[in-house]
């Protein structure tokens, strides 16, 4: 799971874990966060739960990583990415650095962790890889422009990747939630059709029962971002989303 630390995934891996004991490796920048998580883990009936330290910065060693991660599992069935960060919120960003860096994190650094867990996952014969999108992916707004745009490519990533692998057995479902409460957005107003991190894992999970390819969480916002999605540009434009 990269994104080790992650409140959504390690709500997912939970939910997993409460109905069959899986081994896990949490994978992340922040090893003591790491341990911590892989304590509650095992605490809660996994019978491994171990830890890799990666950063999605750091691209080159995304794939030593993942195979290490594979090497101590014997082979996997579920990897979650689950690497993002919020940043700046708005258009134009104030600081350069960190709006480049909120881009190499999101997408190139979580895109090339997919890229290693999908080609990981293939070699091994198929499984399941679980992308945490956004409803941000679906239509970029001008209050969220960066992580709107970074979130459009990983999913972007994600669905040509379901399409390529299918055939040799690579699953992908693409999650798309809306405003999760999460340490994320601690501290921000709340969108309409807010939902907590357990919520989003048992949307999760039960699209991981129906082969889903996407879910949204709230499951009501597959039809709200229909809706969204077809709004002509100008108009978009002219509401202060
Ligand atoms: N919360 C929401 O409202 C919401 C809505 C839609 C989509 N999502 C997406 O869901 C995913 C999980 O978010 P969450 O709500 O569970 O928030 P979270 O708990 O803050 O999880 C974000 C994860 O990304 C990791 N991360 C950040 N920068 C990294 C880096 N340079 N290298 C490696 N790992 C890094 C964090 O690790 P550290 O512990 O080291 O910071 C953490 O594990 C994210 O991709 C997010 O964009 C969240």
């Amino acid at each position: 799971m990269a994104g080790g630390s992650s409140e959504i995934a390690l709500a997912i891996v939970r939910k997993l874990q409460s109905r069959a004991p899986r081994e896990v490796v949490l994978l992340g920048r922040s090893t003591d966060a790491l341990a911590r998580a892989a304590d509650g883990l095992q605490t809660a009936g996994a019978p491994r739960a171990t830890v890799l330290e990666v950063d999605a910065r750091r691209t080159g060693d995304h794939a030593d990583v993942v195979d290490e991660a594979v090497r101590r599992l014997g082979g996997v069935d579920i990897a979650i990415v689950a690497v993002g960060v919020l940043g700046e919120r708005g258009g134009m960003p104030s600081d350069m650095d960190a709006a480049i860096e909120l881009l190499q994190v999101n997408l190139v650094g979580a895109g090339s962790l997919l890229l290693q867990l999908a080609r990981a996952l293939r070699d091994g014969g198929g499984g399941t890889l679980v992308v945490l999108s956004s409803v941000a992916a679906e239509r970029p707004r001008r209050s969220n422009v960066l992580y709107g745009a970074s979130k459009a490519g990983l999913d972007a990533l994600a669905q040509g990747l379901a399409d390529a692998l299918g055939p040799e057995h690579v699953h992908v479902l693409v999650v798309r939630p809306g405003f999760v409460h999460t340490r994320m957005t601690r501290g921000l107003k709340p969108a309409p059709l807010s939902t907590d991190a357990q919520s989003v894992a048992d949307v999760v999970v039960d699209g991981l029962d129906r082969g889903a390819t996407t879910v949204w969480a709230p499951k009501q916002l597959r039809w709200l971002m229909l809706i969204v999605k077809a709004l002509p540009r100008r108009l978009f434009r002219r509401m202060k989303t």
